[in-house]
């Protein structure tokens, strides 16, 4: 069977409003596009079913408060955790990680422990814990990358020492694909003693995910990278480290008691959202979620990886462009067409309706790595299909004619 041959549309297109007829949308690692239901399920709870969550004595507020937590119990299950009090609601992957560097960073590290990166990390994590160092005195590794632009956990070995007290490290790397290989990553950093976090942002969209089973500390994702809305996302952590960890914002919904003298705080997850949620957010990630359960994400990640060989194949078979990342990957590639800027690539690509993304991704330190100043990336969703893959080859046969 070709590669040709085994893509098949996954057949929603129709459930996506903003994808019209003959447009290619090749920038769902940014975010992507939102089916129906999740628009619904927005319209809905803004509309005949909105109240507040948590406070109400009225139905409506009790009804709502039961939908919120649904959509905690929503998360939970699609990224295997033992429960459902062990999902914070977030705005997104870099909020995450931010709580995670401030309130368990902030109580466990000190002066002289040390957390390993890699170089392709995504900036949301890489700042949070430099701004931890700049607060405790912690030190900050930096572990290579393969030939082919994976994680070298074989160099995180040589690297890991009981200095180390966390590891932190993309599942799906949102330049290249490369899949981490997370059970080992956990392995390691086990052995030194170390925690490990997983930035699991484009990972959740395109793989099945199971916390419980990789057996990770700290899992992160954005909700509209997985066809949900903006401004809500989850951390996922083991329930005993929550328990363990300090609030970080303090406000209404996060204590047990307050008086001027002491104020006492609620258990996980509520102690980590201070404030009124984005509840609306919340049942719209459960919509989302619902529908690429119904699916399949296990259909999902062999359909992207089916357009991704298909891509590959197309663009490296044009003999002046330049193909980044391994093989095999999830969902994403990254290209650069010699002597043309990412961005009039992205340019004369859009003219013909093909929408990639171009710049460096918020992955300054792997552009250094790569040695450019930013590479051209097609990125893919449920939507996509082969016609797509061709679309964007034509477009870049055309950048190909017009810089000569
Ligand atoms: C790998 C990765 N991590 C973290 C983030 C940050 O996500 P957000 O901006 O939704 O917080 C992104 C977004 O592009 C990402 O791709």
């Amino acid at each position: 069977m070709t590669v040709l041959e085994q893509v098949r549309p996954l057949d929603v297109v129709a459930d996506f409003p903003a994808i019209p007829e003959g447009w290619a949308y090749l920038d769902t690692a940014a975010t992507a596009q939102k089916p129906r239901p999740v628009l619904d399920a927005i319209g809905r709870a803004y509309g005949e079913t909105y109240a507040t969550v948590h406070r109400g004595v009225y139905q409506r507020s009790a009804d709502m408060t039961l939908a919120y937590e649904a959509a905690r119990r929503a998360c939970a299950r699609l990224v295997g955790a033992a429960g459902a009090d062990e999902i914070v609601f977030v705005r997104g992957a870099t909020e995450a990680i931010n709580l995670v560097a401030q309130s368990w960073g902030g109580t466990h590290l000190r002066a002289g422990d040390r957390i390993l990166l890699s170089r392709l990390e995504h900036h949301s994590n890489i700042v949070p814990w430099q701004l931890l160092r700049e607060r405790t005195g912690v030190e900050i590794d930096v572990c290579p990358l393969t030939e082919d632009g994976c994680i070298d956990l074989d160099a995180a070995e040589r690297m890991l020492t009981p200095a180390h007290k966390l590891v932190a490290l993309s599942h799906v790397s949102n330049v290249l694909g490369s899949v981490l290989d997370v059970a080992r990553a956990v392995e390691l950093a086990h052995d030194v003693g170390a925690k490990l976090l997983v930035d699991g942002c484009q990972a959740v969209p395109r793989l099945p995910v199971d916390v419980t089973a990789l057996g990770c500390d700290f899992y992160v994702f954005s909700g509209h990278k997985l066809y949900g809305p903006t401004g809500i996302g989850c951390l996922w952590a083991r329930a005993d480290l929550l328990e363990a960890m300090p609030p970080w914002q303090g406000g209404g919904s996060m204590i047990d008691r307050v008086t001027f003298e002491r104020t006492t705080w609620a258990p996980p997850p509520t102690r980590f959202e201070a404030g009124t949620p984005h509840i609306v957010g919340a049942l719209g990630l459960h919509a989302a979620i619902d529908y690429v359960e119904a699916i399949g994400l296990d259909r999902i990640h062999a359909h992207e990886a089916a357009l991704v060989a298909q891509a590959r194949d197309a663009l490296g078979s044009l003999n002046s462009v330049r193909l980044f990342g391994p093989e095999v990957s999830a969902g994403i590639v990254s290209f650069a067409v010699e002597g043309v800027h990412p961005h009039d690539v992205g340019t004369i690509l859009d003219e013909g309706r093909v929408a990639i993304r171009a710049g460096h991704h918020c992955a300054q330190p792997l552009m250094e790595t790569l040695g450019v100043p930013a590479t051209a990336r097609a990125s893919f969703g449920v939507y996509n299909g082969p016609g797509d893959v061709d679309r964007l080859v034509d477009g870049i046969e055309r950048v190909r004619r017009i810089f000569g």
